[in-house]
């Protein structure tokens, strides 16, 4: 019997309504365009406000069915619902959970997974474990984040970053050696320090003088996480492709984290790639953390075909990063 592997044969995705561009950020804080774009890339964000629908899962249900209505499976064949994010709707209650019962999925099990802005390539390398075990045939891993509900928008240096969306992929086992092939994941607790929210968890739980510290704000050393993140991404992907004797030309597709141009730019400078091979959305999302690689998938899905060597790449506050790559299924 032939070794079974763990494919993505669908995607889904879903931004909100609300565009926020460079322009609007300048009557907020002190920036413009220009420092916007030529430091980050980014051009506009999307934010979902209260009017359109509320929490991460609002958004992951969302793009749950964009994918349960494009691929046309019943929901009720979905064994597990795994739902990376940064931003879950409440501490405790499992995201996940909610979603799976709201898209209909009855027959699954359903958690969330935490990795920062690695999140939904670690999500990756679960679901593909599971599958590959043959316990399960059909898991729907979503990268789904509100990075606007953490965002203080007083504060230059992170609220030109970020911004909001989902985005859904199902993993199903494959014997024509398609799909998953390689992981390279790593973690570093001393990066912490660097970027990451100082109040609202076990150890510093809320309090009045946490609130008023601005203390439930993403906070970030941009500079640090920057070397770091440059270092580190363009590292594991080199690494991948020497482990698994890829040429840049054999390549089809680098699909990167997208939290800065100029660290996308890196990683494929140091792989040896023509931008022509580098998906990129960044300047229409910004980083959206865990939804940032199943959006690129959503986005250039048309343009992937059968046999497509996929490299993924992303660096995320933890720290945790890592690279895996992958043959696209269809
Ligand atoms: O996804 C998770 C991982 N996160 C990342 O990978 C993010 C990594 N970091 C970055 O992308 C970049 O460090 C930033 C985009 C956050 C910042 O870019 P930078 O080139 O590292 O800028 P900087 O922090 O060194 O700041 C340069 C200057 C400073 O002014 P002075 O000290 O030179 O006078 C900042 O105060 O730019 C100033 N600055 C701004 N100016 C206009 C900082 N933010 C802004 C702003 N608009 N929004």
């Amino acid at each position: 019997m032939s070794k079974l592997t763990a494919a993505i044969t669908a995607v889904g995705s879903y931004v909100p309504n609300f565009v926020m561009t460079n322009e609007m950020l300048e009557k907020l804080v002190d920036t413009n365009d220009e420092w916007i774009t030529s430091r980050t890339g980014i051009k506009e964000r999307r934010i979902l406000k209260k009017e359109e629908g509320e929490g991460t899962s609002y958004l992951a249900i969302k793009a749950a069915e964009d994918l349960i209505r494009k691929k046309n499976i019943n929901p009720d064949e979905i064994d597990l619902v795994l739902v990376a994010t940064a931003t879950p709707d409440s501490m405790v209650a499992s995201t996940a959970a909610f979603v799976a019962s709201e898209i209909g999925a009855k027959n699954a099990f359903a958690y969330d997974l935490l990795a920062a802005c690695s999140s939904f390539l670690f999500g990756m390398s679960t679901a593909s474990s599971y599958i590959e075990s043959g316990r399960y045939k059909k898991i729907l891993l979503i990268g789904a984040d509100k990075m606007s509900s953490i965002i203080n928008y007083e504060d230059r240096t992170t609220c030109i970053i970020f911004g909001d969306g989902a985005g859904a992929v199902l993993f199903e086992p494959n014997t024509e050696g398609l799909g998953l092939q390689d992981e390279y994941l790593r973690a570093d607790g001393n990066g912490r320090k660097f970027l990451g929210m100082i109040a609202g968890g076990s150890m510093h739980p809320a309090t009045h003088e946490t609130i008023d510290a601005h203390q439930h704000y993403i906070y970030q050393d941009g500079k640090s996480v920057f070397k770091f993140a440059v270092s580190n991404m363009a590292d594991v992907a080199e690494k991948i492709m020497v482990r698994n004797d890829l040429k840049n030309t054999d390549v089809s597709w680098l699909v990167p984290h997208q939290a800065n141009k100029r660290i996308i730019d890196a990683t494929a400078n140091r792989m040896g790639l023509d931008a022509s091979k580098v998906l990129m959305n960044i300047q229409r999302y910004g980083n959206t953390t865990s939804a940032t690689l199943p959006l690129l998938l959503a986005d250039f899905e048309s343009k992937f075909k059968k046999g497509d060597n996929l490299v993924f790449a992303a660096f995320g506050g933890g720290f945790t990063w890592g690279s895996i790559y992958l043959k696209w299924a269809y």
